[in-house]
């Protein structure tokens, strides 16, 4: 063999199967054995140099044969042929790598002996799959593909029924969000949460990311003993002395709802079975906002029957959090940004934990099915507060959701109508595009509308045995529509136009009327500041939260350009600590170019990660002379503190304006 040859020996090996390299190494062993007399020192070191090159980039576990990839739902993975069980993770949190390290078993049923398993994984470095009996298998990544992220094919023998992927994750791992301490309230330590809805649980952890597949999980998570393990499972209420944490979920979950968050975190008892966790130094505060909370518990469960998942717990993150909840069973994600002081904004609990029945207990099957998580759990929130605070309360809340689909509604009816059906075509888009008003208040006022039709009593009734009959379910819309029509109203007669509330645009008109008297003062309030230009004192006894927003929104921004700084000495919104107010007088303030509160604004936008606070004000701020440049700077240095969740959305949004 001449000098080429072998070259092209070692490069070939860099791709060949595992067999293939065993052949080639017994081949090159014999050779180079055979050959060593002979060999120059210049021919032996380039020999040795790509035996080098090829034996480290030897791939020997990669499939020879890929079978036919196929995207359904936003996942590569294999569920109609293998079914998922159980999932047993065990991972080293590293914050100095800012990695988690470890594996997950990987525990299904095969029946049909599918020679491939196929989970998706995004943004991991996977490094080997071993069978249950320690021998490694053939696996293979596909391309990397925006959203979906890649394949992960693995060869099965006959029999199996476990796979152990050892993986690590990346910088780049969308889910994870590592907190420096700066980034903390604590300011000392370091915090790692994560967030997995709709398709980023592939991220930190390779699973089929469909919510269509449930199964159950544990988990053994290790880091160092200063900080507390947390995961959408049962959860310890005290640091462990070693820094292991050990985690069942028995109950089986979409992947979506896998979550986990380590920090400095304390924990404090609510109730019998319910509590809520933060950083020491929010614990206090976040405890006596939450005081309802075994209400609102026992009051859900009153409604729509008993609370499926044993304990449940608030975490309360720090402020990148990209949501302002997020449903985790077990434990509910929160933004502090709903720690006003004064419970007014505990709304979002209610909604959080009426998804531990409308989206974790009954799911949607995928992600063009949205509305029956969010529009049950809104419809189901609201019943929740109506009970506990009374119906002039749920009506401010109801009317607050109502003036916001009207916003959203102008505005995709113009850009976008297809997304303003309840059930989506989301193929070959990014299922975030579905998270909007729509899903979540058309989604609940469709609901309303069916609760107006047959009466309160038998929509209650009908709704208990809804959750029940598929409970542990993940569902399609039109599994609920024939439920519907076979259970509540009369098939024949279809009174309520089903299928326009459904498949078509816009808001059908017979959509129920949503009116608060307490808001009746606000309009007048609001019309006579738009109106009379030298009015500056307005009666504002008995206002909560919900009156301000309302006002704010019901004012003419031209109208009030000269009366800003009046109506902050008086009322203080530019230094408000209710987050709520602030966004929305923020956004006065832009549209009015207000400098005095520049400082202020930018200090939020710096320190809130909360997407549905970012959007409007850099939009706002976008769209006002000089705004995009002003925009840019601040986006730049908050940036690193927003989740990609956020940081993506706003980045998108400033590439696509108009200088
Ligand atoms: N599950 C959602 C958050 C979510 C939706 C995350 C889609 C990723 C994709 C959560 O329950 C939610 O709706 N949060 C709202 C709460 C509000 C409607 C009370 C939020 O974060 O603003
Ligand atoms: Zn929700």
């Amino acid at each position: 063999m001449c000098l080429y040859e072998w070259v092209s020996f070692f490069l070939r090996m860099g791709k060949c199967s595992k067999n293939e390299s065993i052949i080639y190494m017994f081949l090159l062993t014999y050779t180079i054995f055979e050959h060593s007399m002979k060999l120059t020192p210049i021919y032996c070191l380039i020999l040795l140099l790509s035996a080098t090159f090829g034996l480290c980039s030897c791939s020997n576990h990669e499939l020879t044969k890929l079978p036919k990839l196929i995207v359904k739902h936003h996942s590569y993975s294999n569920p109609d042929s293998i079914q998922l069980t159980h999932m047993d993770l065990d991972l080293s949190v590293s914050f100095e790598k800012k990695q988690l390290e470890g594996k997950v078993i990987v525990h299904f049923k095969n029946p049909y002996q599918i020679p491939f398993l196929i989970l998706d994984a995004k943004q991991l470095t996977i490094e080997k799959v071993m069978l249950q009996d320690s021998m490694e298998t053939s696996w293979s990544l596909s391309e990397d593909r925006p959203v979906l992220g890649q394949a992960l094919v693995i060869e099965l023998p006959k029999n199996a029924n476990s796979v152990a992927v050892y993986y690590h994750t990346t910088a780049a791992s969308e889910a994870l969000m590592w907190l420096s301490p700066e980034q903390t309230s604590g300011k000392k330590h370091p915090f790692l949460f994560t967030q997995s809805q709709a398709v980023l649980a592939r991220t930190w952890v390779p699973c089929m990311d469909v919510p269509a597949v449930r199964y159950t999980y544990s988990a053994n998570i290790h880091c160092d003993p200063q900080y507390m393990a947390l995961m959408s499972a049962s959860n310890p209420q005290q640091k462990s002395a070693t820094g292991h944490y050990h985690f069942e979920m028995n109950q089986p979950i979409p992947s979506y709802l896998m979550a986990l968050a380590v920090g400095d975190i304390a924990f404090k008892s609510l109730g019998q079975n319910c509590g809520v966790y933060a950083e020491v130094n929010v614990l206090e505060k976040a405890y006596n906002e939450f005081t309802d909370l075994p209400k609102m518990i026992d009051q859900a469960s009153e409604l729509y029957g008993p609370y499926a998942w044993g304990r449940y717990d608030v975490l309360v993150l720090p402020p990148s959090f990209p949501f302002g909840g997020m449903e985790n069973p077990r434990l509910t994600f929160a933004t502090p940004t709903i720690i006003a002081g004064d419970k007014s904004l505990v709304s979002l609990i209610a909604h959080e934990l009426a998804h531990s029945w409308s989206g974790n207990l009954v799911t949607n099957s995928n992600w063009d099915d949205f509305w029956l998580n969010e529009g049950f759990t809104v419809y189901f929130e609201e019943r929740i507060m109506e009970k506990i605070y009374g119906k002039s309360y749920s009506d401010m809340l109801a009317s607050i959701s109502f003036g916001e689909l009207q916003a959203t509604l102008k505005d995709l009816m113009a850009n976008a109508p297809g997304n303003t059906k309840l059930k989506l075509n989301l193929n070959g888009r990014n299922p975030d595009d579905a998270v909007s008003d729509i899903a979540y208040i058309k989604g609940s006022l469709f609901l309303k509308l069916l609760e107006e039709q047959v009466g309160r009593a038998k929509w209650d009734a009908f709704l208990n045995k809804y959750f029940n009959h598929f409970k542990w379910q993940s569902i399609t819309t039109e599994q609920f529509i024939d439920y519907l029509k076979n259970n509540l109203l009369n098939a024949q007669k279809d009174t309520v136009n089903i299928n326009e509330w459904i498949y078509q645009i816009g808001l059908p008109s017979n959509c129920p009327k949503v009116h608060s008297q307490e808001f009746e003062r606000v309009e007048k309030t609001a019309l006579s500041i738009n109106n009379d230009s030298s009015l500056i004192q307005i009666d504002t006894t008995g206002f909560t939260t919900h009156h301000w927003l309302h006002l704010f929104r019901q004012l003419d921004p031209s109208k009030i350009v000269s009366r800003m700084h009046v109506f902050d000495s008086l009322y203080h919104f530019t230094q408000s600590g209710n987050a709520e107010i602030q966004c929305d007088w923020y956004l006065l303030c832009i549209k009015n170019d207000y400098a005095a509160a520049y400082p202020a604004i930018e200090n939020y936008l710096l320190h809130v990660g909360r997407r549905k606070f970012l959007k409007p004000l850099y939009e706002a701020m976008i769209q006002t002379p000089d705004g995009l440049t002003r925009a840019k700077a601040i986006f730049e240095k908050a940036s690193a503190a927003y989740h990609a969740v956020s940081r993506n959305t706003i980045q998108e949004m400033i590439a696509n304006a108009k200088p």
